[in-house]
């Protein structure tokens, strides 16, 4: 079988913040390959550089240097209509979802912006098919929520939201930044459930990023793991994960059994 194009890229990438005595390399000298419909994890823990790698991913922070490709091509970020462009093709969730919205903003406006976003001018009933489809993908139901605020739903209900809404705006690649650190653990594993259900549905991209290598060896195809700005180790995820190489993984990997334990009680 042909290996997937690759669709996102990096090479030699490095952000430095600061100047002097100030100066913080949060992700320094990192390459990557990622390829089409592939879910790869970036797994390391809290200060490693996975959210200013993840910005850079999106075009909201700048590389100080090395370079970042799409579908083989420097981006051109300069413009606003050329952000635009790319945001068509690149969507994010975020640890917080309530951060991302507008809370006095209902569900059904939260939903119907999608709808626009796209441009698309559809008949009344068509989007009202398209918001309802969109909330059985994440197993909500339009009816119950389309008259809500988002301060009136609970943080997984917020966060199958935000997948709705990446359902209907079908990216080629999602980042999903810690999408379940804020959330119960029984609403964790139906979040993993369906990001593997949007991967399956429109073949997506998603670069999953995780300080749990329990919950990345759950989900990914391929594992990057990241310590203090750098790849330490990446390859697929059986392999990184039965038989890793570096200190760094084996470390992160002695969690794991106990990771296990969790995740049997709370399936
Ligand atoms: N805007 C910024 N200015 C200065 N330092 C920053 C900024 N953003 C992140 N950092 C620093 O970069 C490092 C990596 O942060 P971050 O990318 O948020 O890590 P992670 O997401 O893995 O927890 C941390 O030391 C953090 O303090
Ligand atoms: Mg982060």
């Amino acid at each position: 079988m042909k290996r997937p194009d690759v669709l996102l890229s990096g090479k030699n990438v490095t952000k430095v913040f600061g100047y002097g005595k100030n100066k913080k390399t949060a992700v320094h000298d990192v390459s990557f390959d990622f390829h089409e419909g592939e879910i790869v994890s970036i797994v390391g823990e809290s200060g490693s550089g996975k959210t200013t790698l993840a910005k850079m991913l999106l075009g909201l922070l700048s590389e100080t240097s090395g370079e970042i490709l799409y579908k083989g091509q420097p981006r051109s970020l300069k413009s606003h209509a050329d952000r635009k462009k790319y945001w068509k093709d690149i969507q994010a969730i975020f640890q917080d979802p309530f951060s991302s919205f507008n809370v006095f903003y209902k569900v059904e406006r939260l939903l119907r912006d999608c709808i626009k976003l796209q441009g698309l001018k559809l008949s009344e009933e068509k989007q009202l098919e398209m918001m309802k489809d969109a909330c059985s993908f994440v197993n909500l139901k339009f009816e119950e929520l389309h008259n809500k605020y988002p301060f009136e739903l609970s943080g997984g209900q917020m966060q199958r939201l935000m997948i709705a809404r990446i359902f209907m705006l079908h990216p080629k690649i999602l980042i999903a930044d810690e999408p379940t650190s804020m959330i119960d653990a029984c609403s964790r594993s139906t979040i993993l459930d369906m990001l593997l259900k949007l991967r399956e549905a429109n073949n997506m991209t998603i670069i999953f990023i995780t300080h749990d290598v329990g919950l990345a060896y759950y989900v990914s195809d391929t594992i990057y793991i990241m310590e203090k700005g750098q790849f330490v180790e990446s390859g697929p995820a059986d392999e990184v994960i039965l038989n890793p190489q570096h200190p760094y993984t084996k470390q992160l990997i002695s969690d794991v059994p106990k990771i296990h334990e969790e995740w049997n009680l709370a399936i």
